[in-house]
């Protein structure tokens, strides 16, 4: 267990395996406006979804090494597959508060009428026991259909979010689990928010699409009040975004006019 010293002014740390975890640093800037962040796009590893949980825990723990020299006060695994993998390992070795993302099984649980959700993820999130384990306790009753959503990273962090290509794949995807009449699609990948505006464009209207960003930002605040590490400044806080490869869809997504984003090897 390594032990450091947590400051309120310092900053949130908020890392993914690229681009995807931007979603959640809009819902934690939005929802902590006074917050520094430094957030971590490991896109030079991209995807995750396709390694070994060996790989994904020695991925996780260099991010978080990094993070951690930088004086970070917390950490958000922005990724449901680090989440799902190695957020145990993490949370037994470094001292420092760590919020993880998992899909929302629980809220398409409760919203579901037809008591049919399908869920998008990663094949690393899929497969994890965390995810059967959640599956299990708040979806008795409900079938969940699984669909792994190989390809989809790949094509965001290459820009490629409006593409026919991107178009194709989803509605491969969705298709089963619509003629299964789900009513509720669950986004398990941070990447997938970005697919909404494609998603709601091939959807039936009445589908409920569920993504866990805001949730992830309400549990951020708290576990930051929970450890008196709320900041008390009320100056413009400092974004700061690295990527291990190129920065350019990384850029296009954070579309901040304060936030800092450059190339890092980490
Ligand atoms: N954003 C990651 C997640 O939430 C993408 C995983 C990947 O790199 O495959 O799972």
């Amino acid at each position: 267990m390594k032990h450091l010293f947590l400051d309120m002014e310092n900053p949130i740390g908020i890392f993914d395996s690229g681009v995807g975890g931007t979603s959640i640093w809009k819902e934690v800037a939005k929802t902590l406006p006074h917050e520094h962040t430094i957030y971590l796009a490991d896109s030079a590893n991209a995807p995750y979804g396709e390694k070994s949980k060996e790989e994904i825990v020695r991925l996780s723990i260099k991010n978080t090494e990094y993070l951690l020299k930088q004086n970070c006060k917390i950490i958000v695994v922005a990724c449901n597959t680090a989440t799902t993998n190695a957020i145990d390992y993490l949370r037994s070795h470094y001292k420092v508060p760590f919020i993880g993302i998992e899909p929302a099984i629980k809220p398409a649980a409760l919203q579901t009428k037809t008591k049919k959700v399908g869920v998008l993820a990663t094949k690393g999130t899929l497969s994890s026991s965390l995810f059967h384990n959640t599956s299990k306790l708040f979806a008795e009753g409900i079938t969940v259909l699984e669909q792994e959503g190989k390809g989809l990273v790949e094509l965001i962090e290459a820009g490629k979010i409006e593409s026919e290509e991107m178009r194709d794949l989803l509605i491969d995807f969705l298709q089963p689990m619509l003629n299964q009449d789900i009513d509720c699609l669950v986004l398990g990948c941070t990447h997938y928010p970005y697919l909404i505006p494609v998603l709601k464009d091939i959807l039936p209207g009445h589908i409920n699409i569920i993504d866990s960003g805001e949730a992830v930002a309400r549990q951020t605040k708290a576990v930051l009040e929970q450890n008196s590490l709320l900041s008390n400044s009320e100056d413009s806080p400092e974004h700061l975004f690295y990527s291990n490869a190129d920065t350019e869809v990384l850029k296009t997504l954070v579309n901040t006019p304060s936030a800092k984003v450059s190339y890092l090897d980490f």
